[in-house]
């Protein structure tokens, strides 16, 4: 069986690279070796008993990125990390995004930017049509290229939301499938467009989490099957999911 660790991994970087918009590049072949996009990993931050899940936004031969904002005491010690510390780091973990030969539209929302840009280097890599939005509420820096690049200041690209520019792109990009990681309005409202227009849609969800590795139940969700309802644990099931399969609350 694969070994997710705990591995304790040196951060080779750990820069802002928008307003509490963190990356950090750490070393870990063996992460950078397994994970598919999609998959998170989960990090102890200081004496906090939970670890706390990031997605996993892109490897080399041995190091991957983790792209994270700030939101409480796990980040903002994450933030305070400097090139040369350790992080105590699990993973992969979950289920990632298929990877078919099919034409793309890849969506990432704020954060949830993290595990598409490293989708859309995995199709690339597999020379896999893809076109991808960056939505953000101010450009970040750093040097990745969206094929629409949506900023609320308009600092780049298109000015405005997603759902301003989002039916004009989709009539452009004519995709078979949709990837999308954001917050839950904006994952819902793709969602509801693509199951409309019979597009195949994926959302990975970023849902509260306990234990991270399917123990505990602290992530339990209702999802659907056909007709009927299940239960599913977004850390071990997801976090990545079948648009028709989610519920929204
Ligand atoms: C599978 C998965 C992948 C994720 N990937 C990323 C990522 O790539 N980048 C990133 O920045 N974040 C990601 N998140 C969210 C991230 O895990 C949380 O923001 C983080 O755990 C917050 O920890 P904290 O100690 O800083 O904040 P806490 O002190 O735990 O919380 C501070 C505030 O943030 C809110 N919060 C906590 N967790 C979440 C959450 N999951 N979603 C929304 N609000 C939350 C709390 O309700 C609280 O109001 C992911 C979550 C999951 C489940
Ligand atoms: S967080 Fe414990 S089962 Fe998912």
């Amino acid at each position: 069986m694969q070994n997710k660790g705990p591995f304790f991994l040196k951060i080779l970087e750990n820069i802002e690279i928008s307003d509490k918009i963190y990356k950090m590049v750490l070393e870990g072949g063996s992460i950078a070796h397994n994970s598919s996009p999609g998959q998170f990993v989960s990090v102890k931050c200081a004496d906090l008993t939970l670890r706390r899940p990031l997605s996993i936004a892109g490897v080399t031969e041995n190091t991957f990125d983790l792209i994270y904002k700030i939101k409480g005491t796990g980040t903002e010690y994450l933030a305070a990390l400097k090139p040369g510390d350790t992080a105590d780091v699990i993973g992969p973990l979950g289920n990632g995004f298929s990877i078919e030969n099919k034409n793309y539209l890849l969506i990432g929302c704020g954060v949830g930017i993290a595990p598409i840009i490293f989708m859309g280097n995995i199709l690339e890599q597999k020379k896999i049509p893809y076109k991808s939005i960056g939505c953000f509420k101010s450009k970040y820096k750093t040097d990745n290229e969206y094929t629409y690049c949506i900023t609320e200041d308009g600092s780049s690209g298109l000015k405005g939301r997603l759902n301003d520019h989002f039916e004009y792109i989709l009539s452009q990009a004519k995709p078979d499938i949709i990837c999308i990681c954001g917050p839950n309005p904006a994952m819902q409202y793709v969602t509801e467009i693509a199951l409309k227009k019979n597009i195949d849609i994926e959302v990975a969800l970023e849902g509260d989490m306990a234990c991270g590795t399917g123990v505990c139940m602290g992530c339990a969700i209702k999802i659907k099957k056909g007709d009927k309802l299940e239960s599913a644990k977004i850390c071990k099931d997801g976090p990545v999911f079948k648009g028709e399969e989610i519920i929204w609350g």
